[in-house]
């Protein structure tokens, strides 16, 4: 079973969890990283097919783009959160959040509330900051907000840093210190590191 060694700002997975992982044989957080990789390199394929959907905004689709990255290695992929963590709200809220955040940014995209990338920053933050599912929240919320900023946005994917972010990195630092000044109500800090004035 892999132990127990976490990056800042990781949620930590409990026994059940750890239960739902595919490949038994394996011991390391590097072996599990990058089974999960490989999972999401298949799942981007699933993503650019996807993408034309006309449900990009709904719970469903979040689901089915979890389950697409996480199918390969974890059973529960796809399946929303029931136990508690140190990040995100009670699980029992997941379903509605989920909900009133897409329809907020339907309305986001509908009415220009904010210029494009502070509207893909605040969807990002507002999606980790719920924490839908028991593991792979930041690689889905990243990948998610990206595919708003091309399809409702038209605009580049934000520069998270790629996979320098999974690792103990400043890269990774300044990202986790963003998200908990956001947290707190203060959006300044994300904004200025990913690029808007
Ligand atoms: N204080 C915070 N407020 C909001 N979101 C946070 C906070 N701290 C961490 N997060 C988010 O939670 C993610 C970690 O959750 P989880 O372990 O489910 O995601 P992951 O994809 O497995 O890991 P990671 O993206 O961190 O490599 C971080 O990447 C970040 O997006
Ligand atoms: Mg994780």
């Amino acid at each position: 079973m892999i132990t127990n060694e976490y990056v800042e700002g990781a949620t930590p997975l409990d026994p059940d969890e750890l239960a739902g992982l595919k490949y038994k044989h394996i011991t390391t957080r590097g072996q599990l990283d990058e089974l999960e990789q490989a999972n999401i390199v298949t799942g981007l394929l699933w993503l650019k097919k996807s993408i034309a959907r006309d449900d990009v905004l709904t719970s469903n689709f979040a689901m089915d783009l979890h389950k697409a990255l996480f199918k390969d290695v974890w059973t529960w992929a796809g399946t929303f959160r029931l136990t508690e963590k140190n990040i995100g709200i009670d699980p029992y809220g997941i379903s509605v959040a989920l909900r009133n955040l897409l329809d907020d940014l339907s309305a986001w995209i509908e009415y220009k509330s904010y210029p494009p990338v502070e509207a893909v920053l605040r969807f990002h933050h507002q999606l980790v900051k719920i924490h839908l599912f028991p593991n792979g929240n930041g690689r889905f919320s990243r990948i998610y907000a990206d595919i708003v900023a091309e399809k409702y946005f038209s605009i580049p994917p934000i520069n998270w840093g790629g996979r320098e972010l999974d690792k103990i990195t400043q890269i990774r630092k300044d990202y986790i210190n963003a998200l908990r000044a956001a947290d707190g109500g203060d959006l300044s800090i994300i904004f200025e590191l990913y690029g808007c004035d």
